[in-house]
């Protein structure tokens, strides 16, 4: 079968979709699949009907290739694709709209405000410590903290020189942990601990930053509550195929012990250091295979 791999593309997760898309063609060569790569631009309609592939592997990461739109596509094209459809993508793209789902679902989620830059400036729309974020980007770009006593102006960078609209969310302390979810069912938990600050983009991407423990140690009834919970997540937001939800929990001392979710992501990196493919290995699912599972899993 020939599949296209879709990765690049022009969201502010270019860079790792790049990485991500080399590692599944790789991959998916080695399975005997055919495979075209491409760079995903606003060229893709043509670049597609050119190629006449049996199957897309979207390996796009945030904007246009996560949100809906490149899902809308490739069902007007009629071509079979990875991950998630184009409502459940558009939802879980807008970190808003998709904890308003979770929390039909009685999942915890940290309080959460839209703000324009004119607001967020005017007074804290949230008690400190809290996390400015845009609504619809991956891979913590643009995240920032804000802390009792920082200085905070709209000099200074932050995702309000970006975007008039801003998320502002609680800050929530304690651990950071993910789960993957395959077909309805969860992988595994894997605590991220980054060597130092919070789990960014470079605490996600540069060897070494990030310790990755697996699964967490958090004691089996967490465990089975936040697999139960990201299993739940991917299905209110009516997934499909491979996602991957992040939580928080904090507990330590003073800590309520509550794993709030922070997101589901439909599209989840695929790089050498990605979270999935981690905890695929870890349930004895090689990369290849996990790969292969996508492509015969796709549909439009
Ligand atoms: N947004 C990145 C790619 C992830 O969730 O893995
Ligand atoms: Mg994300």
């Amino acid at each position: 079968r020939h599949v296209a791999v879709l990765k690049g593309g022009w969201s502010a997760e270019r860079e790792v979709s790049l990485v991500s898309g080399a590692a599944v063609a790789e991959a998916l060569r080695g399975k005997g699949y055919r495979v075209s790569e491409i760079d995903a631009s606003p060229d893709l309609a043509a670049d597609l009907a050119r190629m006449k592939p049996d199957v897309v592997f979207n390996a796009l990461h945030g904007r246009w290739g996560e949100d809906g739109c490149v899902q809308g596509l490739l069902e007007i094209m009629g071509l079979p694709y990875t991950h998630s459809g184009v409502t459940a993508s558009a939802v879980a793209m807008d970190k808003v709209m998709a904890k308003v789902l979770f929390q039909t679902v009685d999942i915890p989620c940290a309080a959460d405000k839209i703000v324009t830059k004119e607001t967020l400036f005017a007074a804290d729309p949230l008690p400190r410590p809290f996390v400015v974020k845009p609504y619809n980007e991956g891979s913590s770009v643009g995240v920032v903290i804000v802390k009792p006593g920082d200085n905070f102006s709209p000099e200074q960078p932050g995702p309000w020189q970006d975007a008039d609209e801003l998320m502002v969310e609680s800050y929530l302390p304690g651990r950071e942990l993910t789960v993957s979810v395959q077909n309805g069912k969860a992988m595994a938990v894997t605590e991220l601990k980054p060597r130092s600050g919070f789990y960014d983009y470079e605490a996600k991407y540069e060897e070494g930053k990030t310790d990755h423990i697996i699964p967490a140690e958090i004691g089996v009834e967490r465990l089975s509550q936040i697999m139960d919970y990201a299993e739940r997540a991917h299905e209110v937001l009516g997934c499909r195929g491979v996602t991957r939800s992040d939580f928080r929990l904090d507990d330590g001392p003073g800590g309520n012990g509550i794993p709030y979710i922070l997101e589901i992501n439909t599209q989840p990196g695929m790089t050498p250091l990605s979270l999935v493919p981690e905890q695929a290995r870890h349930i004895g699912i090689d990369f290849g295979s996990l790969v292969a599972w996508m492509v015969e899993d796709a549909s439009c």
